[in-house]
Formats: C-alpha cells, structure tokens, sequence
C-alpha cells in the first residue's frame, strides 16, 4: 500500500531485463500469426501452463520457442516499445537492456533485423517518452566459442548501437572462462562487459566473471554469499549485482520469497539492484519485483530509495547523465 506507493513514484534503472523474455504470451500468439509459425501450444492458456519451471533450463526450453515467433525487424520493434512504455509507466528512466542475437540467427534472422528493430524503438521511446535505453548484447554461453565469436564480428559492424556484451542461458558446466578470448575481444573493441553469474553457478563461477571476463557488474550472483572472501571482494570493489527477485523465485533459486538473500546482501556493503530479468514469464515487472521483495522481506522505506539510488550508481551513464536523469 505505502510501499507500493513509493516504489512506483521512485525513479528507477533497469539494468537486468533480457527482452524476449517481455514477450506476452498475448504477443506470442499475435506474432505467430502474423509470421505464419506454428507453436506447441493451442492458447495463450496452455502457453500460461507451461510456464512452471523448476530449474533455469526449464525455462530457457520455453523461452526459446517463444522468441521463435520474431521474425521481422517490424516484431522487434515492436517488441522493445511496448517493454519500454511498460517500464516507462513503473517510472523507469533509464534501461540497459540484453539481447540474445545467437537466439535469432540460429533460425535465419539477420542480426542487423534484430538491431535494426530493437535500436529503433530505444530512439523512438526516447523521443517521446524521455525514456533512455542502451543495447547489450549477450552471448548464450550453451554454445561454443566459434559461435559466440562469430556473434561479436557482427555486433562490431554496430558498435555505435551496442553498447556492452553479456553472457547468459544455461550456467551449470558453461563457466565465465568458455569465454575469455570472446570477452577480451570485446573488451578491446571498447564494450562494456557484463556476465550472468552465481544464479544456479558456483561463486567460481562469480570469480571468474570478475578475474578472467573482466566485468563491470555480476547479473544475479546470489551464490556468492557462500564465499566470504568473495563478498569481501565484491563489497570493496563496488560491484553492481543486478538481483531478479521474483526470477529466483519462479526458477527455484529461492524456494521462498521471505528467504531471498538480498537483506543480507545489503548488510554485508554489496551495490544490490532489483530487476526484473524477464518479466512476461516470471510474474512482475519492475515495480512488482520491488514490491513483492520489500513485503516478503519486510523493507524500510529508506532501503527502497537505497535500492533505487543504487540502479543509478551501477548503471553506464556519466555523472551529468546521472543527475539529468534523476
Ligand atoms: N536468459 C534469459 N533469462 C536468463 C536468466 N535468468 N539466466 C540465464 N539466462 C537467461
Ligand atoms: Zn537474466
């Protein structure tokens, strides 16, 4: 009610929405149609019923059928605007925001489609909502190496409109180091780098993205907490974790709510953001996640505006960009 209130009236940062995983299934069918492509489900309601997932793989099973129905640069345009009037109506004012090109070209779909499209609706919401969004590219780490290689010679060719590389999908057994000679490429070529770490991956793995990727922010990292060394490093350093609250609940990273790790996470220094990850499949956007969060953990105000302020701290922009925005 009060917290509500003041979540929704805070101005806020996305820094963790991939944005196939904000297609409806309303939208799946829609598209579907539209692109002539046939899907294992028979409603939105069966597509609805599968969405009870019991690990990340088993979401990233559906996931990935369900971007199969963006086709042309027309769908990810679409696509990216009404995600960005979404986020716009949960005072959003900033996104960074992940694409999984890897997941389009498997199927034939020029990357400049995907680009093209998604880059589009980021000018256009900015022009007339205020909304500001940057691209970032992530590489599926399920795939090899030559593929994710292969993935950043495209993304080169559009360096003025990508901002960063990620690394995401499926954790256990693809650790950070898969892609160091991919990372250290982009690197160079002046991205800024992310990486999907400690969700269901070992803090190794949360290492790794730090020392051998080279990452400016951990997406989730809530398997760090098991290494004390490691929050140490994490709270020194200032790294942004971009936490998805009711993702770890959806994908049984937490099995409760009121047993999310981020109280503690904010007691021990750590630079926590709340996101959404992807929301039309987990529940909530951002303000959801706020709000379902701060009820189950009990939040204060004050650690409301804290975990706003700090998507403003963790997110790429320059101090002007940062005091324009807010
Ligand atoms: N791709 C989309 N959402 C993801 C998540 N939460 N973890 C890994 N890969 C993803
Ligand atoms: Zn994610």
């Amino acid at each position: 009610p009060d917290r509500d209130h003041l979540v929704a009236c805070l101005p806020k940062c996305e820094l963790h929405i991939h944005i196939e995983g904000s297609l409806e299934p309303e939208m799946v069918f829609a598209l579907a149609r539209r692109n002539h492509i046939r899907l294992p489900w028979d409603s939105v309601e069966a597509l609805r019923r599968a969405y009870a997932f019991g690990s990340l793989q088993d979401f990233l099973d559906v996931y990935y059928v369900g971007m199969s129905v963006l086709v042309t640069e027309h769908d990810f345009y679409d696509l990216a605007l009404a995600y960005l009037r979404r986020a716009h109506a949960d005072n959003v004012v900033h996104v960074e925001m992940f694409f999984d090109p890897q997941g389009h070209t498997s199927r034939g779909i020029a990357f400049d489609t995907v680009v093209n499209g998604l880059s589009r609706a980021c000018t256009q919401a900015r022009e007339e909502l205020g909304i500001r969004a940057s691209l970032i590219m992530c590489v599926l780490r399920h795939l090899d190496e030559a593929d994710a290689q292969r993935t950043l010679d495209a993304a080169l060719a559009h360096r003025d409109r990508i901002v960063g590389v990620g690394l995401d999908s499926s954790e256990k057994g693809n650790p950070p180091e898969k892609f160091a000679r991919v990372f250290a490429r982009a690197r160079d070529a002046g991205f800024s780098l992310f990486a999907h770490a400690g969700e269901e991956g070992p803090p190794d793995y949360v290492w790794q993205a730090l020392d051998v990727l080279g990452v400016a922010r951990v997406d989730h990292g809530n398997r760090a907490l098991e290494d004390d060394v490691l929050v140490a490093r994490l709270a020194r350093d200032r790294v942004p974790l971009t936490v998805c609250p009711l993702s770890n609940l959806r994908l049984r990273v937490v099995d409760d709510l009121r047993h999310h790790p981020l109280r503690h996470m904010m007691e021990k220094g750590l630079a926590v953001t709340v996101n959404s990850d992807d929301p039309a499949y987990f529940g909530g956007y951002v303000n959801d996640n706020f709000s379902a969060v701060a009820r189950a953990l009990d939040l204060s105000a004050s650690d409301i505006v804290a975990l706003a302020r700090s998507s403003f701290t963790a997110a790429m922009m320059t101090d002007a960009e940062r005091a324009a925005a807010l």
